[in-house]
């Protein structure tokens, strides 16, 4: 492999680490369970997986492998790899759309990590204590009602998000997300442990698990394969950012099979946490993005050392929140740093504000834009939505298009250190499942 000009990580450790911190966030509790509510369930949850395997996969490691080969942003990367392989530039374009995609996604996932902040005090403050589910569900709505609410604690979150990137990922980041990973699964098997006390936990596990097919159509596959990019830090460039400052004694492989464990681990946990409550309650499992904000603030007021369990779970959400955010905002970073000759901290800060503006029509979306829709979405909505079933799709089909069909070979079998057999199970999978599996999702989501 060429000479590395370039940062890098710590030690392999600390790449696993970053990605983890990137791939475990809000997504695996916040949106894989209110989208296996509103989506029926299992059938749901199956297909998820399954995508996962057959298409996070490959996808995960040929951004990875985009990244180490180009050692650049993930738009020249992607340039200079295709030139290199005597392909069209234009491949650049796979790299601007996933940046693009990560841009709009932090927008609105800062508001939702307001939220949390926001849950994080209320916590502490014990406001939950013996209210019922009414109370607490007014509590929820009482926020969303107010703009100057969301928009304090959005532009709390923005400021810490700007405030770690600045410096630099390495430092703050590998010693948070060591610590931070163990305390949020045993903090979630405490609520599995819950859950089962509420005499419901059968109910959730066939909700999750015991599929009814007829529940299937083409928005709930396409949902299930968004939620697999989003989940995985896919089509975002976020992994080719992280890739380019990958050694080249890391094993791809075995670090996407650690990462994709532990992510998938803690969403179906959180799944098992939360709807024995929502069932227990009588709450709605189709209850949409407040889930969360509802089921479990339910759950900590009716529960001995509820506000300890309840400031550990929203302060390990929020911490886990940031350790993505700060993932979505390193590609447009390392863009900027490279390509003009804003010092590291100008381009954090000018990136992190565009982003919090977008936020802000983000938040107002739930109070005094909520009439206003696009497609008949309104703003929330359609930054999620075009993002994750259009953008971060595309964005991974490119990816893993450009690896298999495109990238010589010669840089291909060096990057994987496969065995024949191996090598052969790799082109099925990255050259035809894959890259059918998402063009069918795709489809099939538009018909
Ligand atoms: N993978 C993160 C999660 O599941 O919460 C979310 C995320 C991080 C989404 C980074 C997008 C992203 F670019
Ligand atoms: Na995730």
């Amino acid at each position: 492999m060429a000479k590395l000009a370039h940062a890098q990580w710590s030690s392999k450790m600390a790449f696993v680490l970053a990605a983890a911190g990137s791939a475990v966030g809000l997504g695996n509790i916040w949106r894989f369970s209110y989208l296996v509510g509103e989506s029926g369930g299992a059938a749901f949850v199956l297909v998820y997986l399954a995508c996962v395997a057959l298409v996070g996969v490959p996808i995960l490691i040929s951004e990875w492998m985009i990244g180490r080969r180009g050692q650049k942003n993930p738009i020249d990367s992607m340039a200079e790899l295709a030139e290199k392989s005597g392909k069209t530039r234009a491949w650049a374009l796979v790299g601007f759309s996933g940046m693009l995609a990560g841009f709009l996604i932090l927008s609105f996932y800062s508001v939702i990590g307001g939220w949390s902040l926001n849950y994080t005090l209320s916590a502490v403050m014990g406001t939950f204590n013996g209210q019922d589910a009414d109370s607490i569900g007014a509590i929820f709505t009482g926020m969303l009602a107010s703009p100057g609410t969301l928009l304090l604690w959005h532009s709390a979150f923005m400021l810490l998000v700007i405030g770690i990137v600045a410096r630099g990922v390495t430092k703050g980041l590998e010693s948070a997300v060591r610590a931070l990973m163990p305390a949020l699964v045993v903090l979630m098997l405490i609520l599995v442990g819950y859950g089962m006390t509420t005499g419901h936990f059968g109910e959730a596990l066939a909700f999750m698990f015991s599929p009814d097919w007829g529940a299937l159509d083409g928005g709930v596959v396409l949902a299930a394969m968004g939620q697999a990019f989003f989940t995985l830090s896919l089509g975002m460039g976020i992994m080719m950012a992280y890739g380019s400052y990958l050694g080249e004694d890391v094993k791809l492989l075995s670090t996407a099979r650690t990462v994709i464990i532990l992510d998938t681990v803690i969403a179906l946990l959180a799944g098992l946490a939360i709807f024995p409550i929502v069932f227990a309650n009588g709450l709605d499992a189709g209850e949409g993005p407040g889930l969360i904000f509802i089921t479990l603030p339910n759950a900590f007021g009716n529960m001995a050392a509820g506000v300890i369990l309840g400031l550990m779970f929203f302060l390990l959400l929020t911490f886990a929140a940031l350790t993505s955010a700060i993932s979505l905002l390193e590609p447009t970073v390392e863009m900027l740093e490279e390509r003009t000759s804003l010092p590291r901290v100008t381009a954090t800060i000018v990136s992190g504000i565009a982003v919090w503006l977008l936020g802000i029509a983000a938040l107002l979306s739930f109070n005094v834009w909520s009439e206003f829709l696009i497609f008949g979405l309104n703003i929330f909505d359609l930054l999620d939505t075009f993002t994750a079933k259009i953008l971060l799709p595309l964005t991974g089909l490119g990816a893993v298009v450009f690896v298999a069909w495109r990238l010589d070979r010669k840089s291909v079998e060096t990057e994987l250190e496969l065995s024949a057999t191996g090598l052969s199970v790799w082109n099925i999978v990255a050259r035809v499942i894959a890259p059918i599996g998402v063009i069918a999702v795709f489809v099939t989501g538009f018909m």
